[in-house]
C-alpha cells in the first residue's frame, strides 16, 4: 500500500510517499523560514498563503521523485490538527480532494501522533508499550503509549512548550527564527560554569512542565550582565542545560512511575544534540532503551504523516468526505488501532 502524507500544520509544507513494502520512497519539504524570520515568528496568514502557492507543486515533485504517477497511490493522509487553522485547512482541502479525485481513502492525521510514530519509521523500531517525550514548538508532553491510539498523557506543560521557550529566548538573545537551532549553536561557545538556571517544577511531585519562567530568567540575566557575545553564549548554554536537565528529570521520573522499558523522543526539540546525548547516556546507565528519529524527522515533515496515516488506513479507518481541521484536538480522543 502506498500512502502520500501531507503536512501543513504550521510554517512548513512536508510531503512524502510511504510504501508498506519499500518504506519511505520520497519526501520533500518547503520551509518558510525566509518568510517569517523578518517578523521573529510565524505569521499565520503568510503561512497559509505560502502553502496555497506551493503545496500542489510539492506533491507533484514528491510523487515524481518516488517514481510514481498519482494514480498509483492507494491512500492520502493529511494533518488535520492541532495547528494553525488556515495552514491546516490548505493541507486538508488539498488532501481530501486529491483522495476523492483518485477514488482512494483519505485519513485525517493528528500532528502529534505523527511525531510520536516517527521513530517507528527506523529500521530498529521500538515495540509497544513505551514512554514518549513529545517536545515541539506547540507541545511538551509525556505520553504512555500502549498501542497506536491508546495514549495516556502523563504530564504536559502548564505554559510555554519547550520549543516555544527556545524560540522566545532566541529572540531575546537577538537570534533568528526558529530559535532552537540558533540557541543550540550559540550554546556551543558558552562557558558551562558561568550561570546556573533553575529546573522548573522538578522539586515537587508530578510530571507537568513549565518553561515560561526560564525565558524570564534568561532576560533578567541578560539585563544584569550585559549583552556581549560571550555573555549571550553563556546564557544560551545555561538555558539549554536547564531545559535538557528538566526534561531528563521528568523522563526518569515517568519511567520510574510506569516501569516502561522504552523511551522515545520526538518533535522538533528532539533534534537538539544536547538532549539526545543526555537521554542517550541515561539509557546506557539505566538499561532503558532510548529511541529517536533522525533530526530531519524530528521537525515537521510529511513522512511521519504518511506513516501514521498508513497505520490507520491499514486498520480500515478513514476520513469522511467533508473537509475539516481542528485547532485543538486532545490525543486521548483518537480511536485506537488494534
Ligand atoms: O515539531 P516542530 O518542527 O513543529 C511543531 O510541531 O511545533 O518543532 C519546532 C520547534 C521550534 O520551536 C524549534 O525552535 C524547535 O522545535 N527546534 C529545536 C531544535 N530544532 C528545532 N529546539 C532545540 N534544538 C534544536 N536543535
Ligand atoms: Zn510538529
Amino acid at each position: 500500500m502506498r500512502v502520500i502524507g501531507i503536512e501543513t500544520s504550521c510554517d512548513e509544507a512536508g510531503v512524502a510517499v510511504y510504501d508498506s513494502h519499500g518504506g519511505l520512497l520520497a519526501h520533500a519539504l518547503r520551509s518558510q523560514v525566509g518568510i517569517h524570520t523578518q517578523f521573529g515568528g510565524v505569521v499565520p496568514e503568510l503561512a497559509s498563503r505560502d502553502h496555497v502557492r506551493h503545496l500542489v507543486p510539492l506533491i507533484r515533485e514528491t510523487v515524481d521523485r518516488a517514481g510514481l504517477r498519482l494514480g498509483e497511490l492507494d491512500g492520502v493522509a493529511y494533518t488535520a490538527g492541532p495547528g494553525l487553522i488556515g495552514a491546516l485547512l490548505v493541507g486538508a482541502a488539498v488532501g481530501r480532494s486529491l483522495a476523492w479525485a483518485l477514488k482512494v481513502p483519505a485519513i485525517a492525521v493528528h500532528h502529534m501522533e505523527g511525531h510520536l510514530l516517527a521513530p517507528l519509521l527506523e529500521a530498529e523500531a521500538p515495540d509497544f508499550p513505551f514512554l514518549a517525550l513529545l517536545v515541539s514548538g506547540g507541545h511538551t508532553m509525556l505520553v504512555r503509549v500502549d498501542r497506536i491510539g491508546a495514549y495516556e498523557v502523563l504530564g504536559e506543560t502548564r505554559d510555554d512548550a519547550a520549543g516555544e521557550a527556545f524560540d522566545k529566548t532566541a529572540k531575546q538573545l537577538g537570534l533568528g527564527y526558529p530559535g532552537g537551532p540558533a540557541v543550540a549553536e550559540l550554546a556551543r561557545h558558552g562557558n558551562p560554569r558561568r550561570f546556573h538556571f533553575p529546573r522548573p517544577m522538578t522539586n515537587r511531585p508530578g510530571l507537568d512542565f513549565s518553561f515560561s519562567g526560564l525565558k524570564t530568567y534568561a532576560v533578567n540575566t541578560l539585563h544584569e550582565h550585559g549583552a556581549d557575545r560571550q555573555t549571550r553564549a553563556d546564557i544560551a548554554y545555561a538555558f539549554q542545560e536547564a531545559v535538557v536537565d528538566t526534561l531528563l528529570i521528568k523522563c526518569r521520573r515517568a519511567i520510574e512511575h510506569t516501569g516502561l522499558p522504552r523511551l522515545i523522543i520526538a518533535g522538533g526539540v528532539g533534534a537538539n544534540q544536547a538532549l539526545r546525548q543526555r537521554l542517550g547516556e541515561y539509557g546506557l546507565q539505566s538499561g532503558v532503551r532510548v529511541y529517536y528519529p533522525p533530526p530531519e524527522l524530528c521537525t515537521d515533515n510529511g513522512a511521519m504523516i504518511a506513516y501514521a496515516g498508513w497505520r490507520r488506513l491499514r486498520a480500515g479507518q478513514h476520513a469522511p468526505l467533508e473537509i475539516g481541521a481542528r485547532v485543538r484536538w486532545p490525543m486521548d480522543e483518537l480511536p485506537s488501532v488494534e
